[in-house]
């Protein structure tokens, strides 16, 4: 590929005009925000929003989005001009990804944006472990498949890059490669999926459903109950694993000659640097393990200690793709096609290690006392790998938090570690190149685990998302 230069992404992306799906999301506004910030002289941002009409979709982006403080630096940046950069620069489009064209029904925005749309990131999907297998299957799978097929009859299309998920591989143990899946493989591999019949599947119990006059607790309930059951079939811990990884099938398998990136991170918590340190959306997977502890309502939770529990911050997750698509784009070519984004081989950090910084940062941090209402708050916090059902937690009535800790078991008991070859080549095609190197930092070393989790991660989880009583 063509060598780096100290402006190269600058350059890459002056001008053109990318669609993101799932900006409202955790990940994909933090990109919005560096492609913004890096190049303001992009064309059009296109941005798919779910919502009823493109004025409600703009109204999202405006609370959702651009509200948020981790726009602070760019409304700093443009003061009262901000408003009108973003008119300029960004197009709300109220889509869906669940439908063909994302539902677009504005046909002269559909020919505008299949002559302009240069990149396609698709990040939208729905993150719930044991989401109903048809709404997972419409997102996550068909969603792949409803954007691939949009990319496919773009004119100018250079990339497309799907978000998916470094937990696609299942409980695998050791060093887990960056290998694609093949249309219908499985983790069991005694066993064949046939996308065609998992739909099938679904519609079949819906119109069963349906006939008996079911109640939508109870289609959603057994919805649920099916997708893990069709996951945990296949080999997969759940719902969401498995729809992800059919997204990947289903992308790899369809591409044809599209310039493909998939990039797989593994648990993405807050900022470690930009635009500012510490800034988190809300609290998702090991960071509700985190905010229920400072707040004093547990002092343990399932989990085996021993394991590495491989965190990322996103900002090194969406600095990762951005060079990804450059090193991808028509005139650089490149044969990799999935991308690990984590830090478990390079920069590993223990469950235990993790427990004994939660503890530290609580007893530095009394203050935080005023959530503690079961007494409990110096205790030390373990991770317990023989926890059974009958653990009590005074502040939970015990089926949230059963359920809880069942959908986070195989995470946090997870023994396989992300081999990141094809990441280091990212990393190794920016080495040396300085301004590069320094606005878009993806190795996981410069990462302090004590550091960042005590000074930044910690204190950026409760400002965002707890407000602690002072
Ligand atoms: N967070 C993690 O730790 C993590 C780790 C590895 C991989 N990932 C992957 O990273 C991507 C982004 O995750 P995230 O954490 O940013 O998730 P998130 O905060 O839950 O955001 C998901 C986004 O997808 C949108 N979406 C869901 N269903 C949609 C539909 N039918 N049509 C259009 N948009 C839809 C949501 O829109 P609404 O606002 O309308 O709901 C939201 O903007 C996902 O692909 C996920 O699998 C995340």
């Amino acid at each position: 590929m063509a060598e780096f230069t100290s402006n190269s992404v600058e350059e890459y992306l002056k001008g053109k005009t990318i669609l993101v799906t799932g900006a409202t999301g955790f990940l994909a506004k933090v990109f919005v925000e560096k492609i913004l910030r890096v190049q303001p002289n992009i064309k059009r941002l296109y941005l798919v929003v779910r919502a009823s009409n493109p004025h409600v979709a703009l109204q999202r982006l405006h609370t959702e989005v651009f509200g948020k403080e981790l726009f602070k630096i760019q409304r700093e940046k443009w003061g009262e001009k901000f408003s009108s950069f973003l008119s300029e620069k960004v197009v709300a489009v109220a889509g869906d990804v669940s439908l063909h064209n994302f539902g677009i029904k504005d046909q002269i925005l559909i020919e505008e944006m299949l002559k302009e749309i240069e990149i396609i990131v698709h990040s939208a999907a729905t993150v719930r472990f044991d989401e109903r297998y048809d709404v997972a299957m419409g997102t996550n799978t068909m969603g792949a498949y409803n954007a691939i097929n949009f990319a496919k009859i773009c004119l100018r299309i250079d990339i497309f890059l799907y978000v998916s998920t470094a937990y696609v591989c299942g409980k695998a143990k050791g060093l887990i490669l960056e290998e694609p899946f093949r249309m219908g493989q499985t983790i069991k591999r005694s066993s064949e999926l046939d996308i065609n019949l998992e739909k099938q599947l679904i519609e079949e119990k819906l119109s069963e459903l349906q006939a008996r006059n079911a109640n939508e607790k109870t289609i959603t309930s057994i919805m649920k109950e099916l997708g893990t059951i069709r996951a945990n079939l296949h080999g997969w811990q759940d719902t969401y694993a498995f729809t992800k990884a059919m997204g990947e099938m289903v992308v790899t398998s369809m591409k044809e000659n599209i310039p493909l990136i998939i990039t797989r991170p593994t648990v993405i918590i807050g900022t470690l640097s930009e635009p500012f340190p510490g800034w988190i959306e809300d609290v998702k997977t090991i960071d509700f393990v985190f905010v229920e502890y400072f707040k004093g309502a547990i002092t343990s939770f399932v989990g085996n200690s021993k394991i590495t529990l491989d965190l990322i911050p996103v900002d090194m997750v969406t600095n990762s793709m951005i060079i990804a698509m450059l090193v991808h784009s028509k005139n650089n070519t490149s044969n990799n096609l999935i991308y690990h984004i984590g830090t478990s081989l390079r920069n590993p950090i223990k469950l235990s290690e993790i427990q004994d910084l939660m503890h530290l940062y609580i007893t530095k941090n009394p203050w935080l006392k005023n959530y503690g209402k079961s007494g409990t708050l110096y205790e030390k916090f373990t991770f317990n790998p023989n926890y059974t059902e009958d653990l009590e937690f005074p502040q939970y009535k015990g089926s949230r938090l059963k359920r809880i800790m069942n959908m986070y078991r195989p995470y946090l008991h997870f023994e396989g570690i992300f081999d990141d070859k094809n990441t280091e080549k990212l990393r190794m095609a920016i080495k040396g190149v300085g301004s590069v190197e320094r606005k878009f930092n993806l190795d996981p070393k410069s990462i302090d685990w004590k550091e960042y989790l005590e000074n930044v991660h910690f204190p950026g989880l409760l400002k965002y998302s707890m407000q602690p009583k002072m």
